[in-house]
């Protein structure tokens, strides 16, 4: 693997100041490719992520038959659907790299195409686990194979002749809601979920928008089949999990005084904002409208003095999971101390977010210790100089580099070639809003 480094050279560093934009959701970009080669017809995929992640659903897609074409430099991606039922057994294996949600969801897809589909990924993605997904989808008539009986990839699927099923979720997650609606839509009856708690609703409000037949009353969702989606233009908002990094840095760093617009601002996402607001920061939230129902607007902050916050339970922790290595950064620099419980899910994302983020603070000189479904941190604290290891995990690598603007002393992120995942124009912004670049 080849590992870039990120030094930072002492000493403290420039505050965040001014407005900028960051690039579209990963969440709502993955969904957007996936509906649309789906639908009937040419859609647009405008302000699209376009990090490696997102790339794969793209190349996935393409496999399974739609036709896909992006304009790189202008941050779209045209997609000629094929129609509900219109993919087609993929002649390659699907590889689907570092991305649990492109592998997750794309099962639910190949659930509905007639015949085989073998999805792979690369090391970190065949630890994961997929029983949550494959389970459900063999509920619903899929056959499907694969390591430790079907909960690790490699994974053979064997498509077609679904029946919709009324569904409990042993776990809330969104990527599994997503494969199973994505194969509902091609099963000959209604599928309807119960999801134990609340999970980003994203895939929920884009098949609405794109015409399924689909009811959701608090965690139950009915899904028709859906003989046709209509081809859309989706204009992404701004990756709130990006955005996190940056409004972070501009809380904790003294003198910053950052904006960042047309942010995606859908609640089941937006918990970290909560969070920020209860430790202290100055933080103002204005939500200027909705596009395919998903709400956007303008974030600002400024630094300010924190203090800890306990972060728990089965409503907030979903809205901020993805949030939580920042969030173990910011507590580091507040006073007291802060809980994060119920976040077991953690364990099992890129890397064990709770052992690599405590093992890098602490190597920071934090005060965190590990807990089996969290972590707790006391602060504030004076970050040392030290080579951490982010462990190919693009959201700890951000957030040490975060940690990075703290210290007086250069911090080394080992595993810096991950951030290409979600987020590669990261270190461009950050220089932007430090006034490094015109
Ligand atoms: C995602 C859902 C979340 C999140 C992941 C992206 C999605 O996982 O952590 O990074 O786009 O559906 P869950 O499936 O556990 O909700």
């Amino acid at each position: 693997m080849s590992i870039r480094r990120l030094w930072r050279s002492s000493p403290a560093p420039s505050p965040l100041r001014g407005t900028l934009e960051v690039p579209g959701d990963k969440s709502i970009t993955h969904r957007a490719l996936m509906i649309s080669s789906l639908a009937s017809g040419r859609s647009l995929v405008a302000n699209a992520n376009l990090g490696e992640d997102c790339r794969a659903t793209a190349s996935l897609l393409e496999l399974l038959g739609a036709a896909i074409t992006s304009d790189e430099a202008n941050y779209q991606v045209e997609v000629e659907g094929r129609g509900v039922g219109g993919l087609r057994e993929p002649e390659h294996v699907l590889d689907a790299g570092n991305s649990g949600t492109t592998m997750r969801t794309i099962l639910g897809l190949c659930a509905g195409v007639e015949g085989l589909s073998v999805v792979t990924g690369d090391a970190t993605l065949l630890r994961r686990p997929m029983l949550r997904v494959v389970a459900p989808l063999r509920q619903m008539g899929a056959r499907i194979e694969g390591r430790a009986f079907g909960d690790r990839a490699p994974l053979a699927i064997r498509g077609g002749d679904l029946s919709g099923v009324d569904l409990r979720l042993p776990i809330a997650s969104a990527q599994v809601k997503t494969a199973v609606l994505l194969a509902g839509l091609h099963a000959t009856g209604p599928t309807t979920l119960i999801e134990p708690g609340a999970s980003r609703d994203h895939t929920e409000r884009m098949l609405a928008a794109a015409g399924a037949r689909l009811r959701v009353e608090s965690n139950r969702i009915r899904l028709e089949p859906t003989p046709a989606l209509s081809a859309m233009t989706w204009d992404v908002p701004g990756d709130i999990s990006s955005a996190a990094f940056l409004l972070v840095a501009a809380a904790i760093v003294d003198g910053s005084d950052l904006t960042i617009t047309n942010l995606g601002l859908n609640p089941s996402r937006t918990g970290l904002l909560d969070v920020m607001s209860r430790m202290g920061a100055e933080i103002d939230v204005r939500v200027a409208g909705k596009r395919f129902d998903e709400p956007f607007g303008d974030v600002s902050v400024r630094g300010s003095e924190l203090t800890g916050t306990t972060i728990e339970g089965a409503e907030e922790i979903p809205t901020l999971i993805d949030e939580l290595p920042v969030v173990a950064v910011l507590a580091s620099c507040a006073e007291g101390e802060t809980l994060i419980r119920n976040a077991q899910e953690l364990r099992v994302k890129e890397s064990d977010r709770i052992d690599v983020m405590c093992t890098g603070l602490r190597e920071l000189g934090v005060d965190c210790s590990p807990e089996p479904d969290g972590m707790r941190i006391r602060g504030p604290s004076v970050f040392k100089g030290a080579e951490v290891d982010a462990r190919g995990d693009h959201r700890a690598a951000m957030s040490f580099a975060v940690a990075g603007l703290r210290s007086e002393e250069p911090v080394v992120v080992k595993g810096w070639s991950s951030v290409s995942t979600s987020f590669p124009e990261f270190l461009d912004l950050l220089g932007r809003a430090q006034g490094r670049y015109g």
